[in-house]
């Protein structure tokens, strides 16, 4: 455009100066002015009349418009002298921003041969609207921007010249930002002025709508659309969906049981809410031994023993942080409270009150302290004692726990000299533990046995003139009893006889009971005599019981009739 521009002027310079040096000089100069865009056939001016030629002379004398330029934007009616539009004239594309166009063109009339110089301003019309090279502008601000920053925009271009050209521009109404505009040269430029602070986690995206209006009338008016991301600061800490959680656990929990899962969330993106969970320890309190928690899901589970007897409660100090620079972090509390398992067995302890038990105790008599323990609690810890086989003992309780093993019928040690006493403990879990215990009495021996013969009487046939000396029987009581209270001797019951001299005739061994003759016996002096042995034992008091012997002589010449 620009090139035939400057080649149309060129010849029309080059016309000027021929006409100038063979005809006459330029006769005079017209101007007139006309809005481009204007209908063909839109009058310009009455040229006739302006140059004072007569309208019926334009014909004869060729009167004509000679363009400047290869287009033909002008042309006149010889019959009426007007000069009208021939062509569509682009202001935008003849003088593009030029602020004054104007189109010249000569006017040739011959006879003699004139030439006049007309000028033709073409007015701009408001035909363009203000328009953006981008229909998106896209800006990301920070959070945490100082609101007075400024943000420059791009700028509306329009083809309209002077006051057709963007004259201003407007922006949607929001809360964050206000518009302000730089004078720089002929043009305007816009600028978005934070007014109030931005929070990414309230509005992550503010879209807004620039208007460039030009300044004609009416104005046009072009728009672009402003997107703006608001970019993520590490402003907000971690937050636990609850500072306090309250947990219930079995003791003897496996470890690896996943008890719990923290929760915490983070208003931030990316990696300002990215969280990492721990567990904080007091110095003393072993938490870190005995829970542990996966970093990522916050999962807390078992690590170590629980042990109800040992810890009934714990207090979990856990932590979130997040992964911004710098990090923030928030804590929280887990209170577990360990609830009890019946994983212990009562315990028995025995105290022996005596080494033996006298088998004439009286019913009553205390034999044993017997105690139970368990280190459950509740029920898991209430504990039952008994005796689980048939004894003459009996548990006796006077106080949660103690019992005392006690005599609850007859003792007889020649009949059971030892008893073996199972005793059962049973906690009332569920399901119930037990333990028993076996308590060994020993039952010892009092003299309630006196010595026992056989038969109440005994015969003894002794031949007579036999040898002084002679075993002529021996006795034997049995004592149930043992040791002294078992242990007999024997003895002759009432010998001062008044018949007879016995301890002349007879003699005993005390301790075998053999009875030995102290004389010959004469059948014919005596033929039958009797006397009473007596077994005694040596308990404190002994005891004592007597056989009578009969002693029959027999005859030298008889044989004895019942042997
Ligand atoms: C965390 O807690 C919130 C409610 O406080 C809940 O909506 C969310 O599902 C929880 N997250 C997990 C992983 O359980
Ligand atoms: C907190 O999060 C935990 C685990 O995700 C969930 O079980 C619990 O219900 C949440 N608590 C509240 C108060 O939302
Ligand atoms: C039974 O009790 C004893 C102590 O009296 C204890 O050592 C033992 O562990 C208990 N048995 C069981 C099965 O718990
Ligand atoms: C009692 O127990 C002992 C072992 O302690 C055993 O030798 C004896 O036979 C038992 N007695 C009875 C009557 O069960
Ligand atoms: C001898 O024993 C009988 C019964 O066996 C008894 O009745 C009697 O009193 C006893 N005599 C003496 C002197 O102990």
């Amino acid at each position: 455009m620009h090139l035939l521009d400057r080649s149309s002027s060129v010849w029309i310079y080059l016309l000027f100066v021929l006409l100038d040096c063979y005809w006459e000089a330029v006769s005079g100069q017209l101007s007139y002015s006309v809005s481009e865009e204007a209908n063909v056939g839109t009058v310009v001016g009455n040229i006739a009349k302006d140059l004072n030629i007569n309208v019926q002379d334009l014909e004869s004398r060729m009167f004509q418009i000679v363009a400047g330029s290869k287009r033909k934007y002008f042309e006149v009616n010889r019959k009426t002298g007007f000069l009208y539009v021939n062509e569509r004239i682009d202001r935008e594309e003849l003088c593009t921003d030029e602020p004054k166009c104007t189109v010249s063109v000569e006017a040739v009339i011959n006879n003699p041969l004139k030439l006049y110089r007309v000028e033709i301003e073409i007015r701009d019309v408001n035909d363009h609207s203000p328009s953006f090279n981008t229909k998106t502008q896209t800006l990301d601000i920070a959070e945490n921007t100082l609101p007075g920053f400024r943000f420059a925009l791009s700028e509306a271009s329009d083809a309209d010249v002077g006051k057709n050209d963007v004259s201003a521009y407007k922006l949607s109404p929001n809360e964050y930002f206000s518009l302000a505009t730089q004078k720089g040269g002929e043009s305007v430029s816009p600028e978005l002025v934070l007014h109030k602070a931005l929070d990414r986690e309230k509005k992550s995206n503010i879209q807004l709508l620039l208007t460039a209006v030009d300044g004609g009338s009416p104005p046009n008016t072009g728009t672009s659309e402003i997107k703006i991301n608001v970019l993520d600061i590490n402003d907000n800490a971690p937050v636990f969906n609850s500072t306090l959680y309250k947990i219930k656990m079995f003791e003897n929990t496996p470890i690896g049981t996943a008890i719990f899962t923290l929760n915490a969330t983070d208003a931030d993106e990316g990696s300002n809410s990215e969280i990492v969970y721990s567990l904080r320890s007091k110095d003393q309190d072993h938490i870190l031994d005995i829970f542990k928690t996966d970093p990522e899901t916050g999962v807390i589970s078992v690590k170590g023993k629980i042990d109800y007897e040992e810890r009934k409660a714990f207090e979990i100090r856990a932590e979130a942080r997040d992964k911004g620079q710098p990090p923030m972090s928030a804590h929280s509390k887990v209170l577990v409270e360990v609830i009890d398992v019946n994983d212990n067995a009562p315990e028995i302890t025995v105290t022996s009150l005596l080494n033996t038990v006298n088998e004439d105790a009286v019913v009553g008599t205390a034999i044993a302290l017997v105690s139970v323990l368990d280190r459950d609690s509740g029920k898991n810890g209430d504990v039952k004692c008994q005796i689980l086989n048939t004894v003459p003992f009996k548990l006796e309780t006077n106080y949660k726990n103690y019992y005392s093993l006690v005599v609850d019928g007859h003792l007889d040690r020649e009949v059971t000299p030892q008893y073996n006493v199972t005793i059962s403990a049973t906690d009332e879990g569920s399901p119930p533990l037990s333990n028993t215990s076996v308590i060994i009495v020993y039952v010892s021996d009092v003299n309630d046995n006196a010595p026992h013969f056989p038969e109440s009487t005994v015969n003894v046939y002794v031949k007579e003139n036999s040898k002084v000396g002679t075993v002529i029987k021996t006795v034997t009581a049995v004592d149930a009893d043992i040791r002294n209270n078992g242990q007999v001797s024997y003895s002759f019951l009432d010998v001062n006889s008044k018949s007879l001299p016995l301890p002349t005739m007879i003699n005993i061994n005390s301790e075998t009971g053999e009875i030995i003759s102290l004389q010959s016996f004469n059948y014919e002096e005596l033929k039958t005599f009797q006397f009473k042995v007596q077994a005694t034992d040596s308990g404190v008091p002994p005891l004592s019981s007597n056989v009578t012997v009969n002693i029959f002589i027999i005859n030298e010449h008889f044989e004895v009739p019942y042997l």
